[in-house]
C-alpha cells in the first residue's frame, strides 16, 4: 500500500511515525480524525471535525516499546488489573498489532483490521486469534474478536477497552446509566455496593467495577456542553476511574492536574464477568462511542 491512500469519498490515511518514533496511522474521514499506534493497536486520538477530542491523552504519556500508553484506548487482554511479574491488564496493550486489512467503506468511513501476533505470553494460553477492528467515521467503533483455536481447552479471559475520555473539568461531569447496579469498589477494598445515583458525580478517587453493566452510559460535561455516549455490546462490565489528586501524583506518566481533565468509562468482560471461550468458538467485544451537544 502507497504510504498515503485515498478513496473516492475522501477518506484520507497516512503511515507515520508518530511519537517515539512509533509506527502510527493517521485516519481522516468527512467527519473525524484518528490517530491509531500499532503498539498495542491503541487508539490515542479521535476528533470529530469542529469539536474537541474525545479521547484524552496524558501530555506525560510514555511512548516506548514495552510500556502502555497512558489515555486514549489501551486494549485490555488477557486479564484487567495487576498480575504478579506481569505488566497490568495484560499484554496486548504493551505489544505490536499487526494490520491485516484497511477497508475504505462506500459510506466513507475506514475500518483498520489488526492482529495480535504470537508470543511467548500469548502461549501460556491455549492457542487464540486476537483480532481488533477500529472503524472511524462520524463515531469510532472497536470491535474486539477471540477466537479459541484450541480443540480441546477452553480459554479463560478478561478484555476491556479502558477509554480514557476528555472532559473539561471533572467538576462539571456526571455519568448516567448505572444506576441500580452493583459494583465492587477498589477503592474501598473491592467491597460490594449498589449504586444509588442517576448521575454520578467524581469528587475523590473513583475506581469501581460495576457488574453485569451491559446499557448505555452517558458521559454529561456541563461545562463542555457535550454528551460522550458509550454504547455497547457483548460486555457485561463497566469500569469507571479517576484516580484523583494522590493517584496522580504517584503515577510518572500522568500529569498531577490531569486528573481534572479526564474519566474512563470502559467496557469489557472482567472479575466474574470474564468470559470462558469453549473450544473452536469466537467472542466479540463492540462499543460505538459517540457524542453530541447537551
Ligand atoms: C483501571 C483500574 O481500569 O485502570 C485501576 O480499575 C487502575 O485500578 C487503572 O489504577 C490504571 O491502570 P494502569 O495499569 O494503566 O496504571
Amino acid at each position: 500500500m502507497s504510504p498515503e491512500s485515498k478513496n473516492p469519498v475522501s477518506a484520507r490515511i497516512a503511515f507515520l511515525a508518530g511519537r517515539g518514533d512509533l509506527p502510527m496511522l493517521k485516519i481522516t474521514t468527512a467527519w473525524s480524525t484518528a490517530e491509531i499506534y500499532l503498539h498495542g493497536a491503541h487508539v490515542t486520538n479521535f476528533t470529530r471535525h469542529n469539536e474537541p477530542p474525545l479521547l484524552f491523552l496524558s501530555q506525560s504519556s510514555r511512548f516506548e516499546a514495552g510500556q502502555p500508553i497512558r489515555g486514549g484506548i489501551p486494549v485490555i487482554f488477557p486479564w484487567f488489573g495487576p498480575r504478579e511479574g506481569m505488566v497490568a491488564h495484560g499484554f496486548a496493550r504493551v505489544k505490536p498489532w499487526e494490520i491485516q486489512e484497511v477497508v475504505h467503506a462506500p459510506d466513507g468511513s475506514v475500518s483498520v483490521r489488526f492482529r495480535l501476533p504470537a508470543s511467548p505470553e500469548g502461549a501460556a494460553y491455549p492457542p487464540f486469534l486476537a483480532e481488533y477492528v477500529v472503524t472511524v467515521s462520524q463515531s469510532l467503533q472497536l470491535e474486539l474478536i477471540i477466537t479459541n483455536k484450541s480443540t480441546t481447552a477452553p480459554l479463560e479471559y478478561e478484555d476491556c477497552f479502558h477509554t480514557y475520555f476528555q472532559v473539561d473539568d471533572i467538576a462539571a461531569v456526571s455519568i448516567a446509566g448505572l444506576k441500580g447496579l452493583e459494583y465492587l469498589d477498589k477503592v474501598t477494598g473491592f467491597s460490594k455496593k449498589t449504586e444509588t445515583d442517576d448521575a454520578i458525580r467524581i469528587s475523590s478517587e473513583v475506581d469501581r467495577v460495576y457488574l453485569n453493566a451491559t446499557g448505555t452510559v452517558d458521559i454529561r460535561d456541563a461545562r463542555l456542553g457535550r454528551v460522550i455516549r458509550v454504547e455497547k455490546e457483548n460486555s457485561a462490565s463497566t469500569v469507571v476511574w479517576n484516580p484523583w489528586i494522590a493517584k496522580a501524583q504517584q503515577m510518572a506518566d500522568f500529569g498531577d492536574d490531569e486528573y481534572q481533565k479526564m474519566v474512563c468509562v470502559e467496557s469489557g468482560n472482567v472479575n466474574i464477568n470474564k468470559r470462558i471461550l469453549a473450544p473452536g468458538k469466537t467472542a466479540s467485544l463492540r462499543t460505538t462511542l459517540s457524542s453530541f451537544v447537551l
